[in-house]
């Protein structure tokens, strides 16, 4: 175990389409009102990417200011890693189309489909290649044009649903950054309370498909919120006894950004204060894999975590999923 080496989130990055649609826009399109987004949810605007935009498009934008930062060439990637629920095309994964985008020419490809929990178990998968010395260089994005498989007529879930990418670039530490802990779950048997049915070998899409609007979200919200709350807990306290850290230690939380009160539930049990929690779904929505990511990169922008800092991060989602990280960035 000795001979492990530790990984760090060498530089993230991330691109949202510029088109901005607001509670009110929607007050025109469903029988919503701003006030009921708001208070049920926190959010007050998303991103919506136009018919162009796909998840491969806003990672590759991410992507290249992501190398950028971190100071290394798309040819010096060895892994890519894409999380996505909302791929180009079911097959190539995007991250081939991602990979020949920016000509990562020896870099190996894989899609992961954890949902909104993605992220982090991209993340986890990028420490495990450095810590054996397989890699040295992995990307990992979250992409997500959640938009395009958003049933526009359901105000259930037309609401809460946003586009945007991250990417972060993880290689070998050789300070005291390091991704300290991860910890990954999922529970299949309640698949059906955040799924999207048709599309796949169970129900190929057919007029039939596309008349039920069955290639759209379907969601159980009171479900997945009591879930969210539960799981969120329980995987970021492992985490955070797996890396030996206390709460009081931590300079900021990013949960997933899917809904106000669960982060605030989040917030309470962990006893910490406002600012030590990110929040920044009013902007954009729930951007499923990529909330964290997006995240993450303002935080680090705006200066408000710097490199030393002891960080947390953890997500829930269709699956059901669950992930949580403790990182000393
Ligand atoms: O990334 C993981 C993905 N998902 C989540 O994290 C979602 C977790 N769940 C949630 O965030 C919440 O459950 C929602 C925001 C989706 C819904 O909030 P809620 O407090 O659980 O509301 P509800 O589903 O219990 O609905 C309450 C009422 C219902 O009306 P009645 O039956 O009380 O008359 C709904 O029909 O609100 C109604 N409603 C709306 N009203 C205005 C549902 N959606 C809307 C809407 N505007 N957009």
């Amino acid at each position: 175990m000795s001979s492990l080496k530790k990984a760090k989130i060498a530089a993230i990055a991330r691109a949202v389409p510029e088109k901005i649609l607001t509670n009110f826009d929607l007050e025109k399109m469903v029988d919503t009102t701003d006030e009921w987004i708001r208070t049920r949810t926190g959010i007050e605007e998303r991103h919506i990417a136009d018919e162009k935009t796909t998840s491969s498009v806003l990672g590759i934008e991410a992507t290249k200011k992501a190398l950028k930062k971190a100071g290394i060439s798309a040819e010096e990637l060895d892994f890519i890693i894409v999380a996505t629920i909302t791929p180009d095309m079911v097959f190539p994964a995007t991250a081939c189309i991602i990979q020949n985008a920016i000509g990562a020419t020896k870099a190996a490809t894989m899609d992961i489909e954890a949902a909104c929990s993605g992220f982090i178990y991209g993340l986890s998968i990028a420490r495990q290649y450095i810590a054996t010395g397989e890699a040295k260089n992995v990307l990992v994005i979250a992409s997500e044009v959640l938009s395009k498989i958003t049933d526009w007529d359901d105000r259930s879930t037309c609401i809460l649903f946003g586009d945007g990418a991250g990417a972060a670039i993880i290689t070998e530490s050789d300070s005291d950054s390091e991704i300290m802990s991860t910890v990954l779950g999922g529970d299949g048997k309640y698949g059906d309370i955040l799924y999207l049915p048709a599309g796949g070998s169970k129900k190929p899409a057919s007029h039939e498909t596309v008349d039920n609007k069955e290639h759209t979200i379907k969601m159980n919200g009171q479900d997945v919120f009591k879930a969210a709350v539960t799981k969120m807990r329980s995987s970021l306290k492992k985490a955070l006894e797996k890396a030996g850290i206390k709460s009081s230690q931590l300079k900021l939380v990013i949960p997933h950004q899917a809904n106000l009160r669960i982060i605030e539930s989040l917030r309470k049990f962990l006893d910490l204060p406002k600012e030590k929690v990110y929040v920044n779904l009013q902007k954009y929505g729930n951007t499923s894999a990529a909330s964290i990511a997006i995240a993450m990169s303002e935080a680090e922008e705006n200066g408000i975590i710097k490199r030393g800092d002891y960080i947390a991060l953890c997500a829930f989602g269709g699956g059901l999923t669950w992930a949580a990280t403790v990182i000393k960035y």
